[in-house]
Order: C-alpha cells, then sequence, then structure tokens
C-alpha cells in the first residue's frame, strides 16, 4: 500500500525562519525587530477575533499568515511590500508548508493591505477574500492602537527630542482622517468595536496625562 506522504505545516521552523528575518533588522525610528513584535500581535490578535468570531479557520494558516504578514517590510521601504514577502516566502520556505498552507498564507501575506472596505475600493469592485484575509487585516489595524500605540508615539517623541507638552500637543493636533479611515476599512464589528475602545483610552490617557501637567488633581476632574 503506498500513502501519499502530505507534508503538513512547520510552525516551529517558520518561527524560526520568520524571527530571523524579523527580529534584529533595525527599523529606526521604531524598534529594532518592530516587525517581527508586531507579526506576533497581530498573529495572535487574529486568532482572538476568529475565536470571538466563532469562526472555523485553520487556526495555523491564520496565524503564520498573521506573523509573516509584513516579513517583506523588514529593513524594506520600497513599494509592494505584500508582494515581496510572498515571493521570500516562496522561494526561502515552501517546504515548511503543504501546497494548499502555502497559497492560504501567501494570499494573506500578499493581500494584508487589500482592504475591501477602504476608499481605495470606493466606487470600484471590491475584492472578495476568505476569512483569514479579511481577519488579519483588521488584527493589523489594531495593534496600531492602543499601548503599543502609546509606546511607539513615546519612542518617537524621544528621537524628535520632544517634551511632554510637545507631545500632548502633537496628540491634540493628530490627523483625526487617519482614525476614520482605521475604522471604516475594518471587516468586522467586533474589530470595531475594540479599535473604538483602544481609540477611547488613548484619549482618556492623554486627556489626563495634560491635567497631570497642569498640576490639578485627576481624582477631582469632571468626566474622569
Ligand atoms: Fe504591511
Ligand atoms: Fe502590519
Amino acid at each position: 500500500l503506498f500513502l501519499a506522504e502530505e507534508a503538513i505545516m512547520d510552525t516551529e521552523r517558520i518561527m524560526a525562519w520568520g524571527l530571523e528575518k524579523m527580529k534584529f533588522t533595525d527599523e529606526t525610528p521604531l524598534e529594532t525587530g518592530y516587525r517581527y513584535y508586531h507579526g506576533l500581535r497581530t498573529a495572535r490578535i487574529a486568532i482572538s477575533l476568529a475565536d470571538g468570531l466563532n469562526l472555523a479557520i485553520d487556526r495555523d494558516v491564520l496565524f503564520a499568515g498573521g506573523f509573516l504578514h509584513d516579513v517583506g517590510k523588514a529593513g524594506y521601504r520600497g513599494p509592494d511590500h505584500g508582494a515581496r514577502g510572498e515571493a521570500m516566502i516562496r522561494s526561502e520556505i515552501p517546504s515548511l508548508f503543504a501546497d494548499t498552507e502555502l497559497d492560504a498564507v501567501c494570499s494573506i501575506v500578499r493581500n494584508h493591505y487589500h482592504r475591501p472596505n477602504s476608499r481605495h475600493y470606493c466606487g470600484k469592485e471590491k475584492p472578495s477574500f476568505p476569512a483569514p484575509v479579511l481577519l488579519v487585516q483588521d488584527a493589523d489595524t489594531l495593534d496600531h492602537f492602543g499601548g503599543n500605540a502609546l509606546w511607539l508615539a513615546f519612542r518617537w517623541a524621544v528621537t524628535q527630542g520632544r517634551t511632554p507638552s510637545d507631545a500632548l500637543e502633537f496628540h491634540r493636533e493628530q490627523d483625526a482622517t487617519w482614525r476614520r479611515e482605521a475604522l471604516e476599512g475594518l471587516n468586522f464589528s467586533l474589530s470595531r468595536r475594540e479599535l473604538e475602545a483602544r481609540i477611547a483610552r488613548i484619549d482618556a490617557f492623554f486627556a489626563l496625562w495634560e491635567e497631570e501637567q497642569e498640576g490639578k488633581l485627576t481624582i477631582l476632574c469632571s468626566g474622569s
């Protein structure tokens, strides 16, 4: 009896490859290895969204696609980092996946910023993607808000030589369009609720910080 040997995903070696590609790359002014940490968080958020939505998906594919979505961007600032990432995966580690897994992961990497609900497709035919692509798109957006947004904002403030009041002013004047487009581009209402909560927490933090800078007792501030 001859059984065709079906390859299955070698997650351990995929993680090791991604670590080597992303963890030690200088991403000034972001932290060294930013794509690695952002990839890990995005993969975990995507899994949490899938669980929250009760979606039956291949978790290994979703995790690998989320983790590697920006691999083509590590140390690279040119266009089409999704297509570049796909080419790297297909040429360097194709044997770590079954054929269908490789296609599914590459589809996530290639399409992670082609958001059907974005302004880009307004009035045009929207692309249709399987759930894992849509989940990673939302997870990628979510990771740019919340605690990590604060961490990156402070790192950026330091590289720009900003004082706390400069940082507060920068926050007050930041582009509201960016937030609106991030919200509009999401695919799932669960992601929208999470993003709204993250944005509200960032604003609450800056509002309290401003009160503190003025010497106010924050426990007495109205609305806080
Ligand atoms: Fe990206
Ligand atoms: Fe990303």
